[in-house]
């Protein structure tokens, strides 16, 4: 099977008539992004955004961003990022799904596959975590998946990259997310954004893909400090997951367009 991941999105308020832009806007890239999907990849069966829909969280910009999401043939669903706000995230997409606590944690079946899809967001902050009920209602998915193989998708990676920044608001409470999950066994992939640069590696025996940011990649930025380097940005990106229905083995490819000039 077939599945786009976007990731990492940062819709902005449109700027004001008449207002000169500076470059691409995060919706015009995103709809470049969608285009491409259209052309290439209608035949995936669902997509997953992995968070930072908006960049501010306000109405406007959800309003925006479900709007230009629309044009997607195939089925979406989407968790928060840091950037986000649970209420009008909530208000705005069509079919949020939401735990009894409401955070934006889901789960659902696709040809054999469960997907768990992790809401890691601290409303105001830029680390993640998953508190005592999101892993309470993590433990009790993963008992129920009956024995199905499992992709989990979240914003915030449960492991460091070796970007200094980056690492230090990653999910706080790693160990403890390792841990349910090890209890379980049934997890075969970690698919995660946040960091605007596609990465693999393996973390607990578990695989993980961070996926690209439909805005921008940032430069590699591996030094101590706040500054990002002087060096080119990455195009804007999306990922197609090919996972095998039989094994839940997993194949990343990477796509971008061109980050044009408006
Ligand atoms: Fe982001």
């Amino acid at each position: 099977m077939k599945i786009i991941h976007l990731s990492d999105c940062h819709f902005i308020d449109p700027a004001p008539a008449g207002q000169a832009t500076t470059g691409p806007s995060p919706q015009q890239t995103l709809q470049r992004i969608i285009a491409d999907i259209c052309q290439w990849h209608s035949d995936a069966g669902l997509c997953i955004i992995s968070g930072d829909l908006t960049h501010d969280g306000t109405p406007t910009q959800y309003d925006l961003f479900a709007r230009t999401i629309a044009d997607l043939p195939m089925p979406v669903h989407v968790i928060p990022g840091n950037h986000d706000a649970r209420a009008p995230l909530l208000a705005a997409l069509p079919k949020p799904r939401q735990d009894k606590n409401g955070f934006i944690n889901h789960a659902f079946t696709h040809n054999g596959i469960r997907f768990v899809l992790l809401d890691t967001l601290i409303e105001g902050e830029d680390t993640g975590i998953l508190c005592e009920k999101r892993l309470a209602w993590l433990s009790s998915e993963l008992a129920a998946s009956q024995n199905l193989p499992v992709m989990i998708f979240m914003h915030h990676p449960p492991v460091t990259v070796g970007l200094p920044f980056m690492d230090s608001i990653n999910l706080q409470n790693a160990d403890d997310f390792g841990d349910v999950i090890a209890a379980h066994g049934a997890v075969k992939h970690i698919f995660f954004g946040h960091l605007h640069r596609p990465l693999h590696g393996i973390w607990h025996d578990i695989p993980f893909t961070c996926g690209p940011s439909s805005y921008t990649g940032q430069p590699l930025a591996m030094q101590p400090g706040s500054g990002l380097p002087d060096k080119a940005w990455l195009e804007p990106g999306y990922g197609i997951a090919l996972i095998n229905e039989h094994d839940a083995s997993v194949c990343y490819h990477f796509e971008t367009v061109p980050n044009l000039a408006t």
